[in-house]
């Protein structure tokens, strides 16, 4: 059986290294494409390079033809630009918009039975557009936030903690912006929720707030840090947990940006929700139950994205 097909539009820091984690967890062949002729086919090539040392099976090649990309099984899409110290990722919106145009429309000539993840920011929006664009089917098309934020939230507390992040579990829901909602009633140390811990004394209410908001500004933490781009290993490593759940029909339950219909009253949007993934791509939306707060919460959280949907219908008319 020929080994799956795996494009990554875009060929930047997270691009790069997702390419890196494919080839090493041999998932499949990989497809690098970008529009800076030079980058794919370098990256393509210095990875493969490093094939014979690390023993993997995998192809890899670097392209800016989308021609190349023809029946891929998973199209991870990074293309865009990133953040600077400053920024918010809704300032990247307009430019970020037009990428999305001509991405979707590669994907609906070349690869339109693949199933899609969406890493460019600001995410709920960009995934939107990406699915109005190409024109897949909904189940089809996603974007990577809740993983990656949800893993930051694992990350602060096994360190509050002191105990192995693979003991942790936590997710996060709504958008993936500074409304995003790590819920901590749903979050555990070996399915100990977080408000007991409180009450055995192994944290306070104010480092556990603290920790919250820490995981909200995630990623301005590492923008900060670095000066002149955004996190890259830990969204990469996020969204190739999302590919392989795909190609190995997983059924994993993984936050991510799906099209909600019907579940948590939302009538077709994109938002953070936990959902099972597997060879039908988003198999389903999880609607859990939500306190007052958390509610107040989500819909503040829902209210943002609908503001970057309504604007990138007020920069193109003929979404939507
Ligand atoms: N088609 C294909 N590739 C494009 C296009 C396009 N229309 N426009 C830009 N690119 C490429 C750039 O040439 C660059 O190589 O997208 C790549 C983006 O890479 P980086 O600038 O290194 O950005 P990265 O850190 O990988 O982040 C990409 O993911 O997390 C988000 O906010 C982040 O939106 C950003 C995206």
């Amino acid at each position: 059986m020929a080994r799956p097909k795996i494009a990554l539009i875009g060929a930047g820091q997270i691009g790069g290294t997702l390419a890196h984690l494919a080839a090493l967890k041999e998932l499949g062949d990989v497809v690098l494409f970008d529009i800076a002729e030079g980058t794919p086919q370098g990256k393509a090539l210095d990875i493969a390079e490093a094939g014979p040392s690390e023993g993997f099976d995998a192809s890899l090649k670097g392209t800016t033809d989308y021609a190349d990309i023809a029946g891929a099984d998973v199209c991870i899409v990074t293309a865009g630009v990133p953040r600077k110290p400053g920024m918010s990722r809704d300032d990247l919106l307009g430019i970020n918009l037009k990428v999305m145009k001509s991405v979707g429309e590669g994907i609906k000539t070349h690869a339109p039975n693949a199933f899609v993840i969406c890493i460019t920011n600001p995410l709920d929006a960009m995934v939107w557009a990406l699915r109005e664009y190409s024109g897949l089917p909904h189940n089809m098309v996603c974007g990577m936030a809740g993983v990656l934020d949800s893993a930051r939230f694992r990350h602060f507390l096994s360190l509050e903690f002191e105990v192995s992040m693979k003991d942790v579990t936590a997710f996060v829901l709504g958008g993936h912006g500074d409304t995003m909602v790590p819920s901590v009633r749903y979050s555990t140390v070996a399915g100990i929720p977080l408000p007991d811990l409180v009450e055995m004394g192994w944290t306070t209410q104010e480092k556990l707030d603290a920790i919250v908001q820490r995981t909200r500004d995630g990623g301005a933490e590492i923008v900060g840090l670095l000066g002149n781009g955004s996190a890259y290993y830990a969204p990469a490593t996020s969204a190739i947990e999302m590919a392989e759940a795909y190609l190995k029909d997983q059924k994993r339950v993984l936050p991510c940006a799906a099209n909600v219909d019907g579940a948590y009253g939302l009538k077709g949007m994109y938002v953070g929700v936990p959902t099972v993934i597997g060879a039908g791509g988003i198999e389903r939306v999880i609607e859990i139950s939500l306190s007052k707060d958390e509610k107040a919460m989500f819909e503040k959280s829902v209210d943002a994205v609908k503001g970057l949907v309504e604007a990138c219908k007020g920069i193109d008319g003929g979404l939507g």
